[in-house]
């Protein structure tokens, strides 16, 4: 067998993990969330418990991949020594392919998007911008999606257009992926990363020219503890936990990647602060336009694909604006979407490369992305489906989406996280642990040990408590 794959450098490494970790979570979930949970007050919980809580969590997960230097299922026998151990790691995987089913979906309508938004779809609407004017223009677009979820909009050789996108973007992710890891994702991730960081920004400063600039900073970044109540804290907690793509074998099998010199409590801490920013560029970009026109504020595919489009077509500055905010928004929507799901079809890649044999021989990566192609893509497209008149698939009274999107954050996500706190913190031997933790004596330990502590005692009650609570 050749050598494993790996991250050939330490920035690449930090852009694909950063990769995985900002995601639609960050974008559309994350402003609103923190808005409505105290602004500022939100965001320093979440800091905290980012750094606190999920911190030693990545790390345990960094710790059980590099030292197995193997797929998820592999690497959670190797650390315990069981058998059974596997099982966690192989529900971990499915449960990410799963996720990946759906975030195709999504993904797809962003690349839907972005046609939309570069043929000045929603470029400037004659006719002014009174509240009047705007609501009609959020309603339209309102229908627009609805349509195009809904009925699939035109059809492209009689396949619903949703669908069509979604293998599209199902098929980019495993074209990327045959490349390799240092090859495919690590050299698309080194340039999305850094363009979906610039391109933030860009929006950002576009949103300082708007009249509610204030209003809209202000929503996000005032503190208002009275708004924190206990759940503030278990949103903060799961909404940590998705933004991380923890519990889900992206960052273990992201883990086995990292060069042995390359300090584990960096990179992870590299990747918790991008995050954060990102998040909160996110809403800044955002926020600003729903308080110039006085609309709502919402999230998810009601903020991104109806409400934004509808006030990117109303911005001042003519119709070049309009084309400029929506193409840069739902490119940058892509680009954080993708470089997400390079790191749940990885784990899926890594597990059918090293585990499945046809003749005794394991199977190559362009073998490997064909399987995972036809069976993730067969779920996506049930999933887009689910969204469509007469075709909606009900599971325990949920659509299959929304029941997917459920089943992983609420349940597996904990659930994985506790699994390796209490492999890496309670089963694997102490000193394994700081080896690895410290690439063998080159870096600090005193910050290792605290990590350490958390991730053997606090994190795991932590967690257990909130997802107890979470059920009820
Ligand atoms: N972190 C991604 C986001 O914020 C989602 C994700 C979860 C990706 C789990 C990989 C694994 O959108």
């Amino acid at each position: 067998m050749g050598e494993r794959n790996q991250f050939a450098s330490k920035f690449g490494t930090m852009a694909a993990i950063a990769g995985s970790a900002v995601g639609l979570g960050n974008i559309w979930r994350f402003p609103y969330v923190a808005g409505n949970n105290g602004g500022a007050a939100f965001l320093i919980i979440y800091a905290v418990i980012c750094v606190l809580i999920s911190m030693p969590v990545m790390l345990s997960e960094f710790v059980i991949g590099r030292k197995g230097q193997s797929n998820t299922y592999r690497s959670f026998i190797k650390s315990s020594g069981k058998k059974g151990w596997g099982i966690v790691g192989a529900v971990e995987i499915f449960a990410g392919l799963a996720i990946l089913a759906f975030y195709c979906v999504v993904a797809g309508w962003s690349l839907e998007y972005i046609f939309a938004a570069v043929t000045g779809e929603f470029a400037s609407f004659s006719g002014g911008d009174t509240a009047e004017i705007i609501n009609e223009r959020i309603a339209a677009m309102g229908q627009r999606f609805d349509l195009f979820v809904g009925q699939g909009g035109t059809h492209i050789l009689s396949i619903p257009r949703p669908i069509v996108w979604t293998i599209v973007f199902l098929a980019l992710n495993c074209i990327v992926l045959a490349f390799g890891v240092s090859k495919g994702i690590e050299r698309c991730s080194k340039f999305m990363i850094p363009a979906l960081f610039l391109l933030l920004l860009v929006l950002v400063i576009m949103s300082v020219r708007l009249d509610g600039f204030a209003a809209g900073a202000s929503f996000l970044l005032k503190p208002n503890w009275s708004a924190v109540t206990p759940q503030t804290i278990m949103f903060a907690l799961g909404q940590s936990f998705f933004s991380l793509s923890l519990g889900m074998s992206a960052m273990t099998t992201y883990g086995s990647y990292i060069q042995k010199d390359q300090s584990l409590v960096s990179v992870a801490f590299i990747v918790v602060i991008a995050t954060i920013l990102m998040a909160v560029l996110a809403g800044l970009a955002i926020f600003p336009s729903t308080f110039t026109y006085g609309v709502e504020v919402t999230s998810g595919p009601g903020l991104v694909f109806k409400t934004l489009p509808a006030l990117f077509a109303s911005l001042p500055g003519g119709p070049w604006v309009g084309i400029v905010v929506s193409s840069v928004f739902f490119i940058l929507l892509f680009f954080a979407a993708v470089t997400s799901s390079f790191s749940l079809l990885e784990a899926g890649t890594a597990y059918v490369t090293e585990e499945w044999h046809i003749a005794r021989k394991t199977l190559s990566r362009p073998v490997a992305l064909t399987i995972l192609f036809v069976l993730v893509g067969t779920l996506s497209v049930f999933c887009a489906l689910s969204q469509m008149e007469g075709t909606s698939l009900i599971v325990m009274g949920e659509s299959l989406f929304d029941f997917i999107d459920k089943l992983t954050s609420n349940i597996i996500l904990p659930l994985g996280g506790i699994a390796a706190c209490i492999l890496v913190g309670q089963l694997m031997s102490k000193d394994v642990v700081f080896n690895e933790l410290t690439s063998n004596g080159q870096f600090n330990a005193k910050l290792v040990r605290f990590f350490y502590w958390m991730a053997r005692y606090v994190c795991p009650i932590v967690i257990f408590y909130m997802f107890i609570k979470g059920l009820e």
